[in-house]
Parts: C-alpha cells; sequence; structure tokens
C-alpha cells in the first residue's frame, strides 16, 4: 500500500516503537494520524513532535486503554469523523510480563487483553468500513516471541503466538477482499520495554538490539510490499524455518540458550 494520503490510527503511539511509526508514517505523506495511548500526556507530546515534522499531516492524540473494546470503538469513530476514514490500524500497545509459573491469573488476564484482545477490538471496530471499500491495513506489532519464543516470559511468549494466530487467520479470511496485514516481529528494541523507564534493565535480547526508527522503517518497506511478516532482525526468518525443520532439535537449541540467558543474567532475562 502507498501511505501517501492514507490516514492511520498508532496504539502504544506515546513511546518507543508506537512513537516512531508515528512520525515515519506522518513524514512518509500521510494525510492524518492518529495517536492514542492509555499515557495522554506522551501521546499529545508525539502527535506534536509529529505535527513539527510533517505540517501537512492532520494529528491528533486520545486516551484509550486498547483493552477496552468501547474506548477501541471510541478510537475508530472519532479518527474516522475527523478523517473521513481510516486507511491503516496499527495496532502496537503491548505489555511485557517477566514471570513464568508465578504469573497471577488476572496478569494472565491482563496481558491477554492488551496483546491478543485488542487487536480483536480494532478489527472489530475498523473492519467494517474497510470492507465496505475493498481496502484497508492491519499492522500489528507482535515480536518475534510470537515465531519463537520468550525465554523468561510465558505470558508474553503466549499472547504474541496468539496475535500471529489471529493475525493469519484475518488474513485468510479477508485478504481476497481487500484486508492486508502485517505483523511486525522484532527482537530486541531499544524502548523502555527492553531497557526499563531510564535504562537501568540488563537482558539478553539488549545485545542485537535495533532502535526504534529501523523498527518504523522497515514497517514502511513491509507495507509497501504488503507483507505478511516485518522483521527487522531478518535472522529471525532463519531461527523460524529451523523451528519448522526439526521441532525438536529447535526446543534443544532454546533449552541451552535458556540456561546460557539464565547464568547470565538471572531468571528474568528478557
Ligand atoms: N522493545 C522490544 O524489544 C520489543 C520487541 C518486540 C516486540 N515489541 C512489541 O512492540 C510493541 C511496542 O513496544 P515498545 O517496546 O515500544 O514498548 P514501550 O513500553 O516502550 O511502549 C509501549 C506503549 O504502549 C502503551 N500502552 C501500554 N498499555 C497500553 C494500553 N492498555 N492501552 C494503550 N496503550 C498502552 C504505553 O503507555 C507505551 O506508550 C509492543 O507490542 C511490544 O510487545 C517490543
Amino acid at each position: 500500500m502507498d501511505i501517501r494520503n492514507k490516514t492511520v490510527i498508532v496504539t502504544g503511539g506515546g513511546t518507543g516503537i508506537g512513537r516512531a511509526l508515528v512520525l515515519a508514517f506522518a513524514q512518509a505523506g500521510a494525510r492524518g494520524v492518529a495517536v492514542a495511548d492509555i499515557d495522554h500526556a506522551g501521546a499529545a507530546q508525539v502527535a506534536a513532535e509529529a505535527v513539527a515534522v510533517a505540517p501537512d499531516c492532520k494529528l491528533f492524540a486520545q486516551r484509550v486503554d486498547v483493552a477496552d473494546a468501547d474506548a477501541v470503538q471510541g478510537l475508530v469513530d472519532v479518527a474516522t469523523e475527523r478523517f473521513g476514514q481510516v486507511d491503516i490500524f496499527c495496532s502496537n500497545a503491548g505489555i511485557i510480563l517477566r514471570k513464568g509459573l508465578d504469573a497471577s491469573a488476572a496478569e494472565w488476564q491482563r496481558i491477554w487483553e492488551i496483546n491478543v484482545m485488542a487487536h480483536i477490538h480494532a478489527a472489530k471496530a475498523v473492519l467494517p468500513q474497510m470492507l465496505e471499500r475493498g481496502d484497508g491495513y492491519f499492522i500489528n506489532t507482535v515480536s518475534a516471541a510470537g515465531l519463537l519464543s520468550q525465554i523468561g516470559s510465558a505470558p508474553y511468549a503466549v499472547t504474541k503466538h496468539a496475535a500471529i494466530g489471529f493475525a493469519e487467520w484475518l488474513s485468510i479470511t479477508y485478504g481476497d477482499r481487500g484486508i492486508k496485514v502485517s505483523c511486525i516481529c522484532p527482537q530486541g528494541v531499544q524502548t523502555k520495554m527492553l531497557f526499563g523507564e531510564s535504562g537501568e534493565r540488563k537482558g539478553f535480547l539488549q545485545e542485537g538490539s535495533v532502535t526504534a526508527e529501523h523498527v518504523a522503517a522497515k514497517t514502511l518497506e513491509g507495507v509497501a510490499s504488503e507483507s505478511f511478516l516485518i522483521l527487522p532482525h531478518p535472522e529471525v526468518l532463519e531461527y523460524y524455518r529451523r523451528k519448522g525443520q526439526d521441532y525438536d532439535r529447535w526446543l534443544r537449541g532454546m533449552r541451552r540458550l535458556h540456561d546460557q540467558v539464565t547464568q547470565t543474567f538471572g531468571d528474568i532475562a528478557v
């Protein structure tokens, strides 16, 4: 899809990958970008930054908890009213929980709602108008954890696999009716999620991590070619192939990696 003159919603746009996506879309010629985040101040700041670099792009910020279906519908309604239509929904907001079997049921529920249900709320809210036009794009920020796994975080590994599962289903069901779907699947990205609020965290994915701007640039390329998988770390494709080729061998390798990583960084190593 050609981004020029398109209208976009980005969730989790107040910082990190979402912020970089907002700036990249605005600079690539999008006509309008809605910056949604549970942190309204962050979203407003990013909208202001984008106006400064792309004065022709219409921007607005809205506080939205993506786990709330009504709030996501409200966001789509406001964006449709302001822009006329929503061409691209970037479902980017996500959280990590660095726990295994110690995660409580309530914690599982919350990460499920943000990392999985939010994509479903987005599709329910915006798909009808896209189907009517026979054109639209869902870009879901998932993770390489959705294709491979996440050492140290069962809820992240599980919810990111589910997010890929839903995106595949969307593409299979609606792809022939003009609906495009991409999943952004990076490994480490230099944001607060990986490095902590002030860069204090240490973890094995920091080595080889890329900037959020790199992820956004790769996303623009992936949108131009309408590729389902957007892989800012190209080696992820090879790891994914190896998993498919010999699952048991791949699991043995992952156990070795798990041991190395936990010896170096402790239990919560992601
Ligand atoms: N940083 C990485 O290493 C990495 C790697 C692969 C995938 N990802 C994925 O990329 C996406 C963005 O991550 P990031 O690294 O920019 O994270 P981040 O924590 O830096 O930013 C996430 C943003 O989402 C917002 N958010 C969180 N919960 C929300 C909710 N319920 N409703 C609305 N907004 C909410 C936060 O306020 C924040 O602005 C996530 O889906 C994450 O899982 C990150």
